[in-house]
């Protein structure tokens, strides 16, 4: 029974060696500090749980979701856009997901057919360069590196390149480098899009997910920018709420209508109860964020002080709750995971995870309390591992 060739052509999924290699280890008893998936471990607010808890009496909320949406949702959704990246939008220009991953890869079949050219940077989110190649069409790297800041140099690319090319996939700030953009980036990507007629795609998973006060700003922010461009954005990482797969997409109503045709073909939308939550959520104002903020700025500061007085360099990343962390000579992205998780009992993901880009690098995820984070240093000292 041969897989599709959309399955077939996807590039290996290092995730599975990793998990192969945790269960070993689980399996001689080894406790094991897991700093791979970016999933947090931060509590949604105790309003959100106990409004989901409420609607779980309300037998309308067990019932199919409408396929308009739920129009209190989509209006929290456009007051949140508002109030937190000062971008103003219409009710046709939103849509609920399943969490961003889904409307991601479901946005590619919306609009790229086999063949069709997709500019993605990399390193990236896998959804990135996945969801184009699942729909058949050709990714076209646009490296990013150290010196520029993770950042693609629009500048660089062929003008027959950027002409074949039908869609443009930006993250920033970035998973998994954990760069920033500036707005003249952001300024200069739209511009791009626009002179070579691209669909700008923007995921602002963890726009509020900043440290030193830096706050991202969303690609929609740009004059001109919603003509061509669609941002996805989720409640995973800002409120803890990961598990219960809920975002949305915001921008040109045109993007956001195919997207929605799309999921009327595929799902039923949200579970209402988690609908109802995540609007409370979303009305909330600052001070939850801020604590939340804070709990990862400490763990960043932890580990980079840790890893830096271990021989590392690193600079500490003004957003994301990710380090991007170079290995030592000697080893490559898998091997340096290997010897981590069976010398120290600490996981991490090969760079390798997030494209051939990724070679030379691991990304940890702060998604530990602070004393495991102190022990995982800890582990690493008396392993004797160290950047040389
Ligand atoms: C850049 C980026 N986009 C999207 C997602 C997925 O988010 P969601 O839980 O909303 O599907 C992640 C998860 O790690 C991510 O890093």
């Amino acid at each position: 029974m041969k897989e599709a060739q959309r399955l077939l052509k996807l590039p290996t999924y290092v995730f599975a060696l990793l998990d192969k290699l945790k269960a070993e280890e689980k399996a001689k008893g080894k406790d094991l500090i897991d700093l791979t998936i970016g999933s947090p471990n931060h509590l949604p607010p105790k309003e959100v749980v106990a409004a989901f808890i409420a609607a779980l009496n309300e037998p309308n909320n067990h019932r199919y979701s409408s396929f308009e949406g739920d129009l209190d949702f989509n209006y929290a959704a456009l007051e949140w856009c508002k109030r937190q990246y000062n971008i103003h939008l219409e009710k046709n220009e939103v849509v609920q997901l399943l969490g961003s991953k889904e409307g991601l890869v479901h946005f590619a079949f919306a609009y790229l057919d086999p063949n069709d050219k997709v500019l993605v940077p990399l390193p990236a989110y896998p959804a990135h360069f996945r969801g184009p190649i699942l729909a058949g069409a050709d990714v076209i790297v646009m490296p990013t590196a150290e010196h520029n800041g993770w950042l693609p140099d629009l500048d660089s690319i062929e003008e027959s390149i950027a002409e074949q090319a039908k869609m443009m996939i930006l993250s920033y700030p970035t998973n998994p480098t954990a760069a920033a953009a500036p707005p003249e980036f952001f300024e200069k990507a739209v511009h791009f899009a626009k002179k070579h007629d691209l669909i700008l795609i923007h995921d602002l998973a963890y726009g509020e997910l900043y440290f030193d006060g830096k706050k991202p700003i969303s690609c929609l922010s740009v004059r001109g920018a919603k003509e061509i461009c669609i941002e996805f954005h989720t409640l995973s990482k800002t409120f803890g709420m990961a598990g219960w797969r809920c975002g949305f997409a915001v921008g040109n109503s045109q993007l956001i209508e195919s997207l929605r045709k799309i999921k009327t073909n595929l799902d039923y939308g949200p579970f209402p109860a988690i609908t109802k939550a995540a609007t409370v959520a979303l009305k909330m104002h600052n001070g939850y964020m801020a604590k939340m903020r804070q709990t990862y700025q400490c763990r960043r500061d932890i580990m980079v002080d840790g890893l830096n007085s271990l021989g590392w360099k690193l600079k500490k990343p003004t957003a994301t709750f990710y380090l991007w962390v170079p290995v030592p000579a000697g080893y490559t992205a898998m091997s340096f995971t290997q010897h981590l998780v069976q010398h120290a009992g600490v996981v991490v993901s090969p760079g390798t995870g997030f494209g051939e880009l990724g070679e030379g690098y691991i990304r940890i995820a702060l998604v530990d309390i602070d004393d495991r984070i102190k022990e995982a240093i800890e582990r690493l000292r008396k392993a004797g591992i160290k950047y040389a």
